[in-house]
């Protein structure tokens, strides 16, 4: 089975890629492949941009990415309630190109702030907007208090509850 992972940030030191790196791990005995989103730069959408110039060749690659996929696993970094600008770009191109980005796959939404309220309100706006675009959404979770919760010297969740309710949510996307 084969599962494309990601964080929908571009920070280098994203959050959401470290979780999203620790739940690839416990992905045993998938073939998960874990992207960052700097390795697809693409300008900014704009309806100009694309009927000058088409579509950049870094969506088509995200794209063929995604379908490559089994199922996708996602962990979403909220900036100002929302998606991080790079993460929406790319998927608005992405979109462009093929309508149903997910392609009736299976999907696991994660998130996670340093804050305590764990990104919730760009997981729900992702939950409640992603089967438009073909996905089944299997398992949401947020995880508040990053840093609180998670153990950087291991890259591992040090809450025993978030891990299991991790391990359960993940558990959806290999059924
Ligand atoms: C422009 C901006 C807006 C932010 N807005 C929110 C927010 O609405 N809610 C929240 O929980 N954290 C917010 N944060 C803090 C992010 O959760 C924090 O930077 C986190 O590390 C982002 O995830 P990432 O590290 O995976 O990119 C914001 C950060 C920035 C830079």
């Amino acid at each position: 089975m084969k599962i494309i992972a990601f964080a929908a940030s571009n920070s280098r030191q994203s959050i959401n890629k470290k979780l999203v790196s620790h739940a690839a791990e416990m992905l045993t005995g998938a073939d998960v492949e874990v992207l960052d989103l700097n390795d697809f730069p693409a300008p900014i959408y704009s309806q100009d941009h694309e009927a000058e110039h088409g579509h950049p060749q870094a969506a088509k690659n995200f794209l063929e990415k995604l379908n490559s996929a089994d199922a996708i696993l996602i962990s979403f970094a909220e900036h100002n309630g929302s998606y991080t600008a790079a993460y929406k770009s790319l998927f608005d191109w992405s979109s462009r190109i093929q309508k149903k980005v997910f392609d009736g796959k299976p999907v696991v939404a994660l998130s996670t702030s340093p804050g305590p309220g764990g990104a919730k309100s760009v997981l729900e706006a992702a939950t409640n907007s992603l089967p438009y675009f073909g996905a089944t959404v299997k398992a949401s979770l947020s995880i508040p208090s990053f840093h609180s919760n998670f153990d950087a010297a291991t890259g591992e969740l040090s809450n025993p509850e978030l891990k299991q309710q991790l391990q359960a949510a993940l558990a959806n996307l290999k059924a």
